[in-house]
């Protein structure tokens, strides 16, 4: 009987189990007590941010951001169209609408067309941008650093700034990546912007099972994300509320097991590069498959492997491919349908969508879990050679 493969497991070797129990022995296991703040800031040293929030899941961490970003109801946030559909929703939260992106080749929001779409689409007065076709207000952008490839931030922050816009990154994917080059050199994923979101859903990178975090620039920020997502209490004694407010806090316990798995960043980090420097080279030698790149300027954490089929060269589809993973049990998965084609955003505009959709049709994620052991790499390469 062979085991099945996963694409992105949770990897669980280290503190995780003492300080849980750490925690249940405290009886501390909601959201006051002590692992909530040493996660705080053991993730804030880690990605050197002046603070960090934690919230229950990387897509409440998103509709805070977007409500310290001032985003008004039926104002307008730029959004890549090649993204897990979160981000889109979180606009939705505050009642604006989503304008989609086209992506770059690696799948990270395409700067020529968000240069092309600002300066020919909209104008700009008294520092307030307006989109030309809808006569709204565009707010905000959401880069989403894909896959571990941090979007050219030199370009965005330098447009952000000329268009007035604020940057929430989302940083979910990218935990650990950082610019090697240009503006922000040393920078981490999510703390070049004006907000950074990261989440610990179950295939990341890190995890906690779930489980969310927010950084910002403005340290004063980082007191209000605090404040918002702990029910906006203004007197703890007497529960005065000056604010609409969310119960949007991590528990102690889901922290417990966020602070061991931060503690083993770097290690999970250099693992993943290494395992994508072998699934590059190996797959580098069979027509009609490659690996995608990682831009010059990124250090990335190498989250997923995406590889890109070529039909013709190959000889078979993304679909051929996977059900033939799938007979062994090995997991891959296509790239997330596009968000301009998802049913509530079908009305949306989308600027000049087309490299999102040739990578859609191309693309299938290989299994990449920091456990991933020499034997499983061996037998998914064999699927791929075709020897299995
Ligand atoms: C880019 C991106 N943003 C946001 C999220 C949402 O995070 P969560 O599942 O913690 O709400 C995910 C995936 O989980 C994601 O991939």
């Amino acid at each position: 009987m062979t085991n099945p493969i996963f694409l992105s497991v949770p990897h669980i070797v280290g503190n995780e189990k003492k300080y849980v129990m750490d925690c249940l022995d405290s009886e501390w296991i909601s959201t006051s007590g002590k692992y909530v703040s040493d996660f705080e800031n053991a993730f804030a040293s880690c990605v050197n941010s002046p603070g960090a929030v934690a919230c229950v899941n990387g897509t409440a961490a998103l509709h805070i951001c977007l409500i310290l970003a001032g985003v008004k109801p039926g104002e307008e946030v730029l959004v890549p169209t090649l993204t897990f559909i979160a981000p889109v929703n979180a606009v939705k939260y505050v009642f604006a609408e989503p304008v989609f992106v086209d992506c770059n080749d690696f799948l990270n929001m395409d700067m020529e067309k968000l240069e092309k779409f600002l300066s020919t689409e909209c104008v700009s007065e008294d520092k307030i941008l307006v989109n030309k076709k809808t006569g709204r207000r565009i707010r905000a952008i959401i880069p989403v650093h894909i896959f571990g490839s941090i979007c050219d931030m030199d370009r965005l922050m330098a447009l952000a700034e000329k268009y007035n816009l604020t940057v929430i990154e989302d940083a979910t994917e990218s935990l650990g990546s950082k610019m090697l080059s240009g503006r922000f050199a040393g920078m981490h994923a999510g703390t070049i912007g004006n907000f950074g979101t990261f989440s610990f859903n179950g295939n990341k990178i890190i995890t906690c099972g779930g489980g969310g975090m927010i950084t910002a620039k403005n340290p004063e920020f980082i007191k209000k994300a605090k404040y918002l997502t702990t029910q906006a209490k203004n007197d703890e004694l007497h529960y005065i509320h000056d604010e609409v407010g969310y119960n949007y806090r991590l528990t102690a316990l889901l922290a417990a097991m966020g602070l061991a798995q931060i503690e083993q960043l770097p290690k999970f980090v250099q693992i993943k590069r290494r395992r994508y420097d072998e699934y590059k080279n190996a797959i580098s030698e069979i027509p009609g498959l490659s690996i995608l790149d990682i831009p010059s300027y990124c250090d990335s954490n190498c989250w997923f492997y995406s590889l890109l089929i070529d039909k013709e060269k190959y000889g078979l589809s993304r679909d051929q491919l996977m059900k033939k993973f799938a007979a062994v049990k090995i997991q891959t998965r296509p790239i997330w349908k596009l968000n301009h084609e998802q049913k509530p955003y079908r009305e949306c505009q989308a600027y000049r969508i087309e490299k999102a959709k040739h990578y859609f049709d191309c693309i299938l994620n290989i299994p990449c879990s920091v456990g991933l052991t020499d034997e499983e790499f061996n037998r998914v390469m064999n699927v791929l050679k075709n020897i299995e």
